[in-house]
C-alpha cells in the first residue's frame, strides 16, 4: 500500500484524490489518509503530491504512518473530488514534526 505522511498535514494540496482509480482517500481536517486495504498499489498518486507526502510503505520507517492511515481511514469520510487547498498551505510545506503539532 501507499501511505500519506507528515508533510500532508496543513498542506493538504489534494492533487492526489482524483487520480486514484479506487477512490481510497479519506479526509481529516488537516490531512488525508489512504485506506491500506483498498489501495491497489498502482503508485499514480505518489508523483501528484506537490508536498511529496505519499510514499510506498515498503520504504523504511513508515510503520507509524501505516498505522495512522489504517486507523483514520476507518474514522474519516471518503473524499473523491478535489477541493481548495488551505490558503496558507505553502507556509507549512516542509515544516517538521507536524503530526505532533497539528494532527487532526
Ligand atoms: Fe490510489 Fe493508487 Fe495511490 Fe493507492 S497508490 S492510493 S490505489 S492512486
Ligand atoms: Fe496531502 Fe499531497 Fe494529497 S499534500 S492531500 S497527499 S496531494
Amino acid at each position: 500500500t501507499y501511505v500519506v505522511t507528515d508533510n500532508c498535514i496543513k498542506c493538504k494540496y489534494m492533487d492526489c484524490i482524483e487520480v486514484c482509480p479506487v477512490d481510497c482517500f479519506y479526509e481529516g481536517e488537516n490531512m488525508l489518509v489512504i485506506h491500506p486495504d483498498e489501495c491497489i498499489d498502482c503508485g499514480v498518486c505518489e508523483p501528484e503530491c506537490p508536498a511529496d507526502a505519499i510514499k510506498p510503505d515498503t520504504e523504511p520507517g513508515l510503520d507509524k504512518w501505516l498505522q495512522v492511515n489504517s486507523e483514520y481511514a476507518e474514522k474519516w469520510p471518503n473524499i473523491t473530488a478535489k477541493k481548495e487547498p488551505p490558503a496558507d498551505a505553502k507556509t507549512f510545506d516542509g515544516e517538521t514534526g507536524k503530526f505532533e503539532k497539528y494532527f487532526s
